[in-house]
């Protein structure tokens, strides 16, 4: 139910990006090049299911960041995040990189989510965000 995504995939994949309630997106135009990099290089992720997706990740193999994990809010709490972020991992692995890792809002769901999942907090970004780190398995 996991599959690379392509360009067809964006424009759902921007619905998506805009209807979560947390770490939202303050100007989606500052990271359409980004997209576009790792999209071409089959850097991003979609859950599939009956057709429709319900949730993208992304990951960066140049800095080994998690650049992206979104799931629609109608379809949290079923594994689908879990899932996409295994997927995020196992591809930063792949391309060489010990750790994986991301930055996240303070006290949101997805902070909470990568604590259970076994990331550590490493400092804060200028702008207050959490960043955590996972060493990633052998
Ligand atoms: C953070 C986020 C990605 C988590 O996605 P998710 O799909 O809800 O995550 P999961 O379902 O894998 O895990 C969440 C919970 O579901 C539980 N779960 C996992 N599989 C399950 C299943 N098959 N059935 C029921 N529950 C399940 C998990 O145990 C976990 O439960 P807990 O909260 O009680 O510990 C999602 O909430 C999201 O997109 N948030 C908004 C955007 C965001 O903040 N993204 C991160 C930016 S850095």
């Amino acid at each position: 139910m996991i599959r690379i995504a392509t360009r067809a995939d964006l424009a759902r994949i921007g619905e998506i990006r805009m209807a979560v309630r947390e770490n939202q997106l303050s100007d989606p135009g500052k990271i359409v090049d980004q997209v576009a990099w790792l999209i071409d290089r089959d850097g991003f992720w979609v859950f599939e299911q009956d057709r429709a997706i319900q949730g993208f990740s992304s990951a960066d193999p140049r800095d080994g960041s998690i650049f992206a994990l979104f799931v629609d809010p109608a379809c949290e709490g079923r594994g689908i995040g879990q899932a996409l972020l295994s997927e995020a991992c196992a591809a930063l692995k792949a391309a060489g990189h010990a750790k994986a890792w991301l930055t996240t809002g303070h006290g949101t769901r997805a902070e909470r989510f990568y604590r259970r999942n076994g990331w550590s907090e490493t400092g804060l970004t200028d702008n207050g965000q959490i960043i955590f780190e996972l060493r990633l398995a052998d």
